[in-house]
C-alpha cells in the first residue's frame, strides 16, 4: 500500500481523499497498488472536514514522517512550501505539486535537488487539463514553435461575461469573487501573474527557457472597456487573456522565445476564441505535430484532485523521468526575447479634442515613430461632448516603438488621460 500525506487539505486536498476512496478499484488497477491518504495538515484543526485521515497542524509531522511514500504539497505561497518540499525531497519522499507560485519561481532548484526523486506537478497549470503530460510526454518528438493559453478562469469568465452580455468590469469582477473563481487578492488572477506563472512552467518544458515572472511581460485585463470590446466585434475579434510562448527570429538576438501574459485580441473564429466562462485552454503547436488543443477545467476540487492523484498513479508506476523533461540537462535551451522585442499588432484607444488637426497631429506622431496604421474609427466620447474617442490598428511593430510612441502621444495637449492599448494576435 502507498501512502499519501497532504499538505494543506483544503478544497482540493479533499477532493484528492475522497476520489481516491471512490474510484479506488480503478486506481489500484492503473497504479498496481493501493493508494491511501494516511494524513493531512490543515492550519485549523478545530474546523470539521468529516475524512477519515490523520490531521495535524505540523507539516513535519508529514514531511518527516518514515511511514509516508509521498507528500502531496497543496498550501500554496512560496516560501514555506519550497522550504518543506526541499526537506520532503531530501528525506527521500516523492512530491506532487500543484503550486505554481512555488514553480514559477524555484522549479530549476527543485529539479536539481530532486534528482531522481519523482517531483510532479500536473495540476500547477490549467488545472485538470493534462498540459504537463502532454508537453512532457506526448509531444517529446517535437521542436515546440508556440502556446497560446487560456489559462485563467476568473479572467476569461469575466471577458466572456463582458463581451456576450456586455457586463461592466467592477460588477463582473465582483460576481467571479462570490461564486470562488478568483484568488483571494484578484489582482492576481486580473493582473495576469497566476497566467504567468502557469506560462512560465510551460515554457521551461517547451523551450527549456529558465526565468521568473519578472523577467516577462505580464500585463491584466484591467483596462479593457466596452469600447474596446464593440471594436474587437466590429472587427471580426474576441477579447482573451492569453499567455503567449512563441519561438521566433529576432533581427539582433536571432532564433529565441517571445514569453508574454496580456489581454489579446484574436480572430472570432480561431477556437481558442471560443473558449467561454471559466474554461481553460492551451493550443500548442509541434514542429511535426501542427496543431494541438487542449481543453477543460483550469481550476475546482475535483478537477485538480484528477491533475493531482494522475502524477501519484505515475510515480506508483514508476514512471518518472527528469522533472523538467530533459535527461540531459537544458544546454540547448532558447533564449528568452527581451520584452521590448516582442512583435505585434496593436490596437490603440485614445481620447481626444474634437477638432480640426488633432487626427492629423496624432497620426503624424505615428509616422514619426515609424508606425504604420492599418484601420481607424472615430467615436463620441459619451462622457465629454467636446472629445472623440479615437481607435486604431496598427501593422506589425515592435514593443518598444508603441510604446515610445504611446508615451509620445500621452504628453500632447490635445490627448486626455492614458492611451489604452491591447495587443492583438492574426
Ligand atoms: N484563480 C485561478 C483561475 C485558479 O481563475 O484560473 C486556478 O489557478
Amino acid at each position: 500500500m502507498v501512502k499519501i500525506g497532504i499538505l494543506g487539505v483544503g478544497t482540493v486536498g479533499a477532493s484528492v481523499v475522497k476520489i481516491l476512496e471512490q474510484n479506488a478499484d480503478i486506481i489500484e488497477a492503473r497504479a498496481g497498488q493501493k493508494i491511501v491518504v494516511t494524513s493531512g495538515v490543515v492550519k485549523n484543526l478545530a474546523k470539521e472536514r468529516g475524512l477519515d485521515i490523520k490531521l495535524s497542524d505540523n507539516p513535519l509531522d508529514i514531511v518527516d514522517d518514515p511511514e509516508i511514500d509521498i507528500v502531496v504539497e497543496l498550501m500554496g505561497g512560496v516560501e514555506e512550501p519550497y522550504m518543506l518540499v526541499k526537506r520532503a525531497l531530501k528525506n527521500g519522499k516523492a512530491v506532487v505539486t500543484a503550486n505554481k507560485a512555488l514553480l514559477a519561481y524555484h522549479r530549476y532548484e527543485l529539479q536539481e535537488l530532486a534528482g531522481d526523486i519523482p517531483l510532479m506537478y500536473e495540476a500547477s497549470t490549467a488545472g485538470g487539463i493534462p498540459i504537463i503530460g502532454a508537453l512532457r510526454n506526448g509531444l517529446s518528438a517535437n521542436h515546440i514553435e508556440s502556446i497560446q493559453g487560456i489559462m485563467n478562469g476568473t479572467c476569461n469568465y469575466m471577458l466572456t461575461k463582458m463581451i456576450n452580455e456586455g457586463a461592466q468590469y467592477d460588477a463582473i469582477l465582483k460576481e467571479a469573487q462570490t461564486l470562488g473563481y478568483a484568488e483571494a487578492d484578484p489582482t492576481f488572477d486580473v493582473g495576469g501573474f497566476d497566467a504567468s506563472h502557469k506560462l512560465l512552467i510551460l515554457a521551461s518544458i517547451a523551450f527549456g527557457i529558465d526565468a521568473k515572472p519578472e523577467d516577462i511581460l505580464i500585463e491584466g485585463i484591467q483596462n479593457i472597456n466596452q469600447t474596446d470590446v464593440a471594436f474587437a466585434k466590429d472587427f471580426g475579434y474576441a477579447i482573451k487573456l492569453l499567455g503567449i510562448a512563441k519561438k521566433v527570429h529576432n533581427k539582433t538576438y536571432g532564433e529565441g522565445v517571445e514569453l508574454r501574459v496580456h489581454a489579446t485580441m484574436i480572430p472570432q473564429e480561431s477556437m481558442i476564441a471560443k473558449v467561454d466562462g471559466v474554461m481553460n485552454a492551451v493550443a500548442v503547436v509541434g514542429d511535426r505535430v501542427g496543431e494541438t488543443l487542449y481543453y477543460g477545467a483550469g481550476a475546482g476540487g475535483d478537477a485538480t484532485a484528477s491533475a493531482v492523484i494522475s502524477d501519484i498513479i505515475d510515480i506508483v508506476r514508476g514512471n518518472q523521468g527528469p522533472m523538467l523533461g530533459y535527461k540531459k540537462g537544458l544546454e540547448f535551451g532558447l533564449k528568452l526575447l527581451p520584452k521590448e522585442e516582442i512583435c505585434s499588432h496593436y490596437y490603440l484607444r485614445m481620447s481626444v479634442d474634437d477638432k480640426k488637426g488633432v487626427l492629423a497631429t496624432v497620426t503624424q506622431l505615428f509616422s514619426e515613430h515609424d508606425i504604420s496604421i492599418e484601420a481607424m474609427m472615430q467615436n463620441p466620447d459619451n462622457d465629454h461632448d467636446e472629445r472623440v474617442e479615437l481607435l486604431f490598428i496598427t501593422h506589425e511593430c515592435q514593443e518598444k516603438m508603441i510604446q515610445e510612441a504611446i508615451q509620445a502621444l500621452e504628453r500632447l495637449e490635445v490627448i486626455y488621460g492614458s492611451v489604452a492599448m491591447i495587443r492583438i494576435e492574426q
